[in-house]
């Protein structure tokens, strides 16, 4: 199929399904740009009667920019994310200020705008000014990824350019406003994420995924493995020019690498009452001097967040020394040679904060 083609269906499909709504009688690309960011954050219906208080009691930017960001957060109420609303209120009075209560017909000028991002900078430029800037939502990302079989994973922020780049060779030239409305209407009403409607689809004759029989395969998105919390209370055993530390031998992250005397918990917990609960016989903690814990250090991995704290602890004299290092399998090292070691960033990081 062409590219025009592909846009000739697509506004054919529109002009007899699409939903009659205010915005898109306009041009103005205030209205436009109300009515996006209002259905950023709510579906049509639930954004409707929000859309048409906004434009009744502020027909013009500069009346929004005139308004106080009281009043506009309480005609806000009931959409959420509050500092969408500020935004929208801040970027009315942006409008005003610096371009006059025109806004901008270009769309990097858009995007530079408090609160529009790549979407909304599309929008307004297709949808007012007739510009050929594809949009990309999760309407066009279901749409095209099913029909031409795009497998990218929408989950990562440069797969966004893939689908902009297929929606910028079939964007209609005469018509990229009625394009933009019309692949979001597809997906809203036909091209479904669920139950979509591929029996009286213009497109299934070589949609990709009807072909195959897996239009719930797409879009792709890969899951997230969820970031797993670990909690790491170290005991820097010191004494004198020496540090204790021990290598990292089991079978977890940094093996082969050195760090200190090592408890974790799977939550946030008193260092020194665990400490004392598994302090093995012999051992006290009347025996050596424990300074305050330092600061929580975080350190991300790709699926971990690592919180990380440490304790000083000072052996009253050398025989305790030497029992503690026993007991904990640790060994002395001068700081040239905890220099020399190889050390996991985290410890790196302490040591040159709170110890050299
Ligand atoms: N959701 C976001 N923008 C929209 C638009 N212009 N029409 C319908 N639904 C939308």
């Amino acid at each position: 199929m062409k590219n025009s083609s592909f846009s000739s269906a697509l506004l054919f499909w529109y002009h007899k399904h699409k939903r009659d709504l205010p915005w898109r009688k306009t041009k103005e690309p205030y209205k436009i740009w109300l009515s996006e960011i209002i259905l950023q954050q709510t579906r049509v219906g639930q954004g409707l009667p929000y859309y048409q208080a906004f434009c009744q009691k502020y027909p013009s930017v500069t009346d929004l920019a005139n308004a106080s960001e009281q009043e506009v957060l309480r005609l806000w109420q009931g959409l959420g994310y509050y500092s969408r609303a500020r935004n929208l209120h801040q970027c009315a009075r942006l409008i005003v200020e610096k371009y006059q209560g025109k806004f901008p017909d270009c769309y990097h000028e858009l995007l530079a705008l408090p609160g529009i991002g790549d979407y909304t900078a599309a929008a307004i430029a297709s949808f007012a000014f007739n510009l050929p800037t594809p949009v990309v939502d999760g309407n066009v990302f279901r749409v095209l990824s099913r029909i031409f079989g795009i497998k990218d994973d929408i989950g990562l922020q440069k797969t966004k350019k893939v689908f902009r780049d297929y929606s910028s060779k079939l964007i209609s030239s005469s018509a990229p406003d009625l394009y933009n409305q019309a692949i979001m209407e597809f997906g809203a009403l036909h091209c479904t994420p669920a139950q979509p409607k591929c029996i009286s689809c213009p497109f299934s004759n070589y949609c990709y995924a009807f072909q195959n029989q897996a239009q719930h395969q797409f879009p792709v998105k890969v899951k997230k493995r969820a970031v797993r919390n670990r909690y790491f209370y170290y005991y820097v055993v010191k004494s004198g020019p020496y540090l204790l530390m021990k290598k990292r031998e089991q079978k977890d992250i940094w093996q082969g690498l050195y760090d200190f005397f090592l408890l974790e918990q799977k939550e946030a917990t008193d260092p020194i009452q665990l400490l004392e609960s598994i302090l093995p016989d012999g051992l006290w903690l009347e025996q050596v001097q424990i300074n305050e814990p330092s600061a929580t250090y975080q350190h991300r991995l790709t699926h971990q967040l690592i919180n990380a704290q440490f304790l000083v602890v000072e052996p009253q004299n050398h025989q305790v020394l030497s029992n503690w290092k026993q007991g904990f399998g640790l060994k002395s090292f001068t700081v040239q040679e905890v220099l020399d070691l190889p050390k996991p960033i985290l410890i790196d990081n302490y040591l040159k904060e709170d110890i050299f």
